[in-house]
């Protein structure tokens, strides 16, 4: 099998079962962290037209670091607690923000963001870190896409 562009959105089924097919790719061959979650990365982010960020904020002690990403610069830590994605590491669970704005601590990267999703990563049943993804389009993200991006990210995990 070799890379193709994932079309969205077509039927969510469908969708996330040829996004798996993708990322996998890239990462079912691979040991080095930083490599997978790039591509993992760039695979995530053509398959959204509509984001204008994915990447992975890692847990580095008590708080969270930027790992490989697609999109604008963008901030290298944030706190527990802190932002959606520091949020969704103290809730456990994954967080769909339909407008940043409305989301009372909210960590803006770049201004043409509206809407974000982010998902939880857990390893052995550890926190790992987060899939963070910004759209530019309000309320982009369902939750279909929060069920078929949490089948997601556990391929990234060495
Ligand atoms: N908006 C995130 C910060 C990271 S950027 O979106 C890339 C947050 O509030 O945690």
């Amino acid at each position: 099998m070799s890379y193709i562009d994932v079309e969205y959105p077509a039927d969510k089924r469908e969708f996330y079962k040829l996004l798996k097919e993708q990322i996998s790719l890239y990462t079912a061959s691979e040991s080095d962290l930083t490599a997978v979650l790039a591509n993992a990365s760039s695979v995530i982010k053509q398959a959204f037209p509509e984001s204008n960020w994915v990447g992975f904020y890692l847990k580095d002690g008590v708080e969270l670091k930027l790992g490989p990403f697609q999109g604008r610069p963008a901030v290298t830590r944030i706190g527990y607690g802190l932002g959606v994605c520091g949020s969704a590491w103290k809730r456990g669970e994954s967080i769909v923000v339909e407008e940043v704005e409305c989301f009372e601590g909210h960590i803006a990267c770049d201004c043409n963001t509206h809407s974000e999703i982010v998902i939880p990563i857990y390893k052995d049943g550890e926190f790992f870190g987060v899939l963070d993804m910004d759209s530019v389009v309000p309320a982009y993200f369902s939750e279909e896409d929060k069920i078929g991006l949490e089948g997601c990210v556990g391929l990234v995990l060495r």
